[in-house]
Parts: C-alpha cells; sequence; structure tokens
C-alpha cells in the first residue's frame, strides 16, 4: 500500500439538514430545496464540509421521506431535480458537499416496485420485497414492526404476507435478490454522477436480515452485502459514506469503518444515546442518565477505534431529543450548557455532525398530543393509551423523547414563524424563538453559534484534533467530564462541568503552558481553576 493522506472527511465537520424544517422558500409552510440554497451563505460562515440531507426524494411522507417512491426523484414539495442539481453546485461553489440519505432497507408501498410486486407472484418485482405464505390470520411469526404492529401485512390479493420493519407503508427490500442490489447500486452511482460528495446508508444494520429465525438485523449476509455495495458505488470521487446502526457495538464498528475502506467511511452509532432507557426496553421507558457512566462510553468508543474505524460524533439528529434539554440546562445556563456539549464532543476523535439548531442552541418543546406529526409518536401514544399509562406520562414521554423536538422549525430571526416560512408551518414553531434565532446570534462574539464557528475552525488547524490519543480523566468524578488528547504536536485538555454548581478542579490548577482556545464563558480573570456551573475549557498545549 502506498501511503495514504488523510480522506476530506476525517477533517470535516458535516451538518444535518431535515429539508421540510430547514427553511421554507414559498409558503406553504413545508422547507425546500430553494430554502437550503438561500441559506448556503449561513452555512458556509458557520464552516462546515458538507451537509447530509434527510430525504428528498419522491415519497407519500408516511415517515417524512424515508418512505421513498421514487430513488431518481425528488418530491415536488421539495423541488425539482434541477434544483436539487443547482444545490449541489451552489455548495461546491462554496466548498460543501452534499450527502443523500439513502433509505435501502425499505421503500415506499407507493414504489414502483412494490406496486408490480403486489400484482402477482410471478411479476418480475415480485421477489424485491419479502413474502410468506399464510391464511390473512395468523402472520407468520410474532416479529412487530418498529412503528407499531405486527412486521407482516396480510395481501389477499396475493394470499401472502409482506415483511415491513417499519410502518406498513415501507415494505421492506429483499436484498438476499442480486438484480435488486443492482439497481440500487446503479441508483447510487447515478446519484454519484450528479457530483454527490455522499451517503448516509440508513439503517445499515437492517440490510442483512433472516425474518424466518426472528433475525431483523446483522444477519451473516451484513456485512458481505455492504462490502459488495462498497466495491460497486462507493469507491469513487472521494465520496463518504456513514452507516446509521443503532445495534453496532464496538466490534460491529470496526467492520463498518474498516480502515481498509473494505465497507463504509464511518460508523453512526447510539451507544451514548441509550443512557437514559431501560435495556431491552422502548425508548420511552427512562432511566435518570448515569454519568459516569456515559463517561465510560465515550471513553470506550474513543480508544477501541482509535487506528481501527472511524466513529460519527453527535448529541443530536432527527431521531433525538435536543440535547440542551437532554443532557444539561435548557434554562438558566442554556447558553452556557450549549456550549459545554459542544467544546467536549468536537475535542474527541471522530467526525462531528452539527444538527440543524443545535448551534444555537435550540430546545425541546412542551407538546401537546395533537400538535404531534411523527409517526412514532403518534403510534406510542395510542400503544401506552391501551396500556394504561396517564396522559401526564404520555406527555413527558414526547417531551423528553420525542423526535418532534428536533422537528420543530429552524429559528432564523425573531419575526413572525422565525422567518422559517411566510405560510403556516407544517410543525408549530418553538415560541423561544424571539430570544434564540440565527439573526442574533451569528454576529456575536458570545453566542452558541461563535462557539460553534471557533471549533469548526480549530478542528482543521491542529492534527491533535485530528489523531491525538484520548486519556479519560477523573473517571469517577459525578460532574466533570474531562480527557486529554495528545500527540506528536501538543496536548489538547478538555474539562467540563455538567452541573450548575460552581466546583474547584484540580485539573486547572496543573495545566500551565497552555493556551485557551475555547470556552463556555467569556474568558474574564477569575481564577482559572474554578469551574462555573456548565463551564467548559479546551486549552492547548503544544510541543516544540
Ligand atoms: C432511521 C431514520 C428514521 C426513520 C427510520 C426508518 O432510523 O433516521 O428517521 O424513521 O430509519 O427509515
Ligand atoms: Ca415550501
Amino acid at each position: 500500500m502506498t501511503a495514504q493522506k488523510t480522506p476530506w472527511w476525517k477533517q470535516a465537520v458535516i451538518y444535518q439538514i431535515y429539508p421540510r424544517s430547514f427553511c421554507d422558500s414559498n409558503g406553504d409552510g413545508i422547507g425546500d430545496i430553494p430554502g437550503i440554497i438561500s441559506k448556503l451563505d449561513y452555512l458556509k460562515t458557520l464552516g462546515i464540509d458538507a451537509i447530509w440531507l434527510s430525504p428528498v426524494f419522491r415519497s407519500p411522507q408516511d415517515d417524512n421521506g424515508y418512505d421513498i417512491a421514487d430513488y431518481r426523484d425528488i418530491d415536488p414539495i421539495f423541488g425539482t431535480l434541477e434544483g436539487m442539481d443547482e444545490l449541489i453546485r451552489e455548495a461546491r461553489e462554496r466548498g460543501i458537499r452534499i450527502i443523500m440519505d439513502l433509505v435501502l432497507n425499505h421503500s415506499s408501498d407507493e414504489h414502483r416496485w412494490f406496486r408490480e410486486a403486489k400484482k402477482s407472484r410471478d411479476n418480475p418485482y415480485h421477489d424485491y420485497y419479502i413474502w410468506r405464505d399464510g391464511d390473512g390470520v395468523t402472520p407468520p411469526n410474532d416479529l412487530k414492526a418498529g412503528f407499531g404492529g405486527s412486521a407482516w401485512e396480510w395481501v389477499p390479493e396475493l394470499g401472502q404476507y409482506y415483511f415491513h420493519q417499519f410502518s406498513v407503508k415501507q415494505p421492506d427490500l429483499n436484498w438476499d435478490n442480486p438484480k435488486l442490489r443492482e439497481e440500487l447500486y446503479d441508483m447510487i452511482n447515478w446519484w454519484a454522477d450528479r457530483g454527490i460528495g455522499g451517503f448516509r446508508l440508513d439503517v445499515v444494520d437492517h440490510l442483512g436480515k433472516d425474518p424466518d429465525r426472528g433475525i431483523m438485523k446483522c444477519a451473516p449476509t451484513l456485512h458481505p452485502y455492504v462490502r459488495e455495495m462498497s466495491q460497486a458505488a462507493f469507491r469513487r470521487d472521494d465520496l463518504v459514506t456513514v452507516g446509521e446502526a443503532w445495534s453496532a457495538d464496538i466490534e460491529q464498528a470496526k467492520l463498518y469503518s474498516n480502515p481498509d475502506g473494505s465497507e463504509l467511511s464511518m460508523v453512526f452509532q447510539f451507544e451514548h444515546m441509550k443512557i437514559d432507557q431501560i435495556p431491552g426496553k422502548e425508548k420511552w421507558d427512562m432511566v435518570p442518565i448515569d454519568f459516569v457512566e456515559l463517561k465510560k462510553i465515550f471513553t470506550r468508543w474513543q480508544r477501541a477505534l482509535y487506528g481501527k474505524g472511524w466513529n460519527s460524533l453527535f448529541w443530536e439528529n432527527h431521531d433525538l431529543p435536543r440535547s440542551v434539554s437532554r443532557f444539561a440546562d435548557d434554562g438558566r445556563y442554556r447558553v452556557e450548557s450549549a456550549k459545554m456539549l459542544a467544546i467536549l464532543l468536537h475535542g474527541m476523535q471522530g467526525t462531528p455532525y452539527v444538527y440543524q439548531g443545535e448551534e444555537l442552541g435550540m430546545t425541546n418543546y412542551a407538546f401537546r398530543v395533537e400538535d404531534c406529526r411523527d409517526i412514532e409518536i403518534l403510534n406510542m401514544v395510542r400503544e401506552r393509551r391501551a396500556k394504561g399509562w396517564s396522559e401526564e406520562q404520555i406527555l413527558d414521554a414526547i417531551y423528553r423523547k420525542g423526535r418532534d423536538n428536533a422537528r420543530t422549525p429552524m429559528q432564523w430571526d425573531d419575526s413572525q414563524n422565525a422567518g422559517f416560512t411566510t405560510g403556516e408551518p407544517w410543525l408549530l414553531v418553538n415560541p423561544n424563538y424571539t430570544e434564540i434565532n440565527a439573526a442574533d446570534q451569528v454576529g456575536r462574539e458570545d453566542s452558541v453559534f461563535s462557539c460553534y464557528r471557533e471549533l469548526i475552525r480549530l478542528r482543521k488547524e491542529y492534527t491533535v484534533f485530528l489523531d491525538g490519543e484520548y486519556e479519560p480523566l477523573l473517571e469517577d468524578d459525578k460532574r466533570i467530564f474531562a480527557y486529554r488528547r495528545s500527540n506528536g504536536e501538543g496536548s489538547l485538555l478538555v474539562v467540563a462541568n455538567f452541573s450548575g454548581e460552581t466546583i474547584k478542579n484540580p485539573l486547572l490548577a496543573e495545566e500551565r503552558g497552555s493556551r485557551l482556545l475555547v470556552g463556555s464563558y467569556a474568558a474574564t480573570d477569575e481564577d482559572p481553576s474554578v469551574l462555573r456551573p456548565y463551564e467548559a475549557k479546551m486549552l492547548l498545549s503544544q510541543n516544540r
């Protein structure tokens, strides 16, 4: 092997856009591609390298686009294919690549393949999906679908059930069919030809499955399929590929992100996101966060993937609640909390992701059930009501874990609807937009936005962010999260106070000759060895 140069995505920061909630250009209340184009300069100011675009393909929007009816077209609510090409071009001109969200585990039931597949058992597309014979009374087995009910749906005309791991409108594709796989690889190449910078693979761990044995993901076929896809579609044009894998443990992650490039660039795993969930139960079944355990999880991943794989670094995405509300303080210390979370994460090894609005410190919202739009929430409400949960319990679960928290429209300014739309927004705007919005933060030194911008800049300036080795500090401390990263160039110390109290921090007193790169408070001449509520500091000492 020749000496490899560092792939661009190892020093990149990726920004996730959830298109329907980002910016609406035509007043129909739904964010769209022209809206995104109008905000590219904002993203350039932030300094990000790539945009992960949640799905904009043609879709009946049963799961907000994660149900694709045509992989080669753009949904009219978002724009046109020409508009997409323009977005790719306009982004490139600003040094930003576009990462498409590929939902390959399932299609929409309105996809032409599925409409054909349903016509007869000998239709050429029938085997693109997973069917089992039956009687319409008892499904083939008791596997449950992610968004409620049985994973098997009866089609009387055929006398067969089809398999769906998510909603009934998201039939699973049959990856064991080589023709289907070829067709998907062709489609991926077609997008790469249009200038796409990479792909995020939705629920990649589910591509290999064996429903007859009750196996929904990570079947022995999984990694061979991912390797085949990588060979057929990913080894060109410097593409970045990201595998979303809720089930990935460290061993799995090493396979997905093998540095030999045989599978994907990196894994997007969620172990730290399960910290407030009862193991084996659903996300709504919560336990208080065990802070020491949270630190251990980060440490384990930082160490185990060092030189052996590549991780995504994130606190938020479109499926998760807002991080200030979940992990810190979204009230009095919201600004400091948001910066603290950013500093802590961006000092680690991996590729950081910023989810729209996270760079402003956007928060959760206390939804009423009738204001929720997410299929997962609505299904949970039905199921938990039936189980006897009180309305109070249900509202609390939505507030703490519901996906609509992350999907409220982006808060651009303090005009009506936060400047997101001139029409009626598809999901309500968080009323705190008058206080939390981009217009207020972009030019202000002490804003959450400026802190993110600075972190993004710093990651490109010092190699210690790229390859510094991770050493956890004060591992048993119940309030401080601290670590050091070191390489030949120098050492980075990150300390964060995860509490609302002021604490004396021994680490800082010792740290002579180092320079404060960024902190969650405006620097003052106060005692440097003290950490104020939710204060984080990132210090660098350089070797000569
Ligand atoms: C992924 C997506 C989520 C979607 C699901 C089914 O987890 O992030 O939004 O509902 O897959 O496609
Ligand atoms: Ca629109």
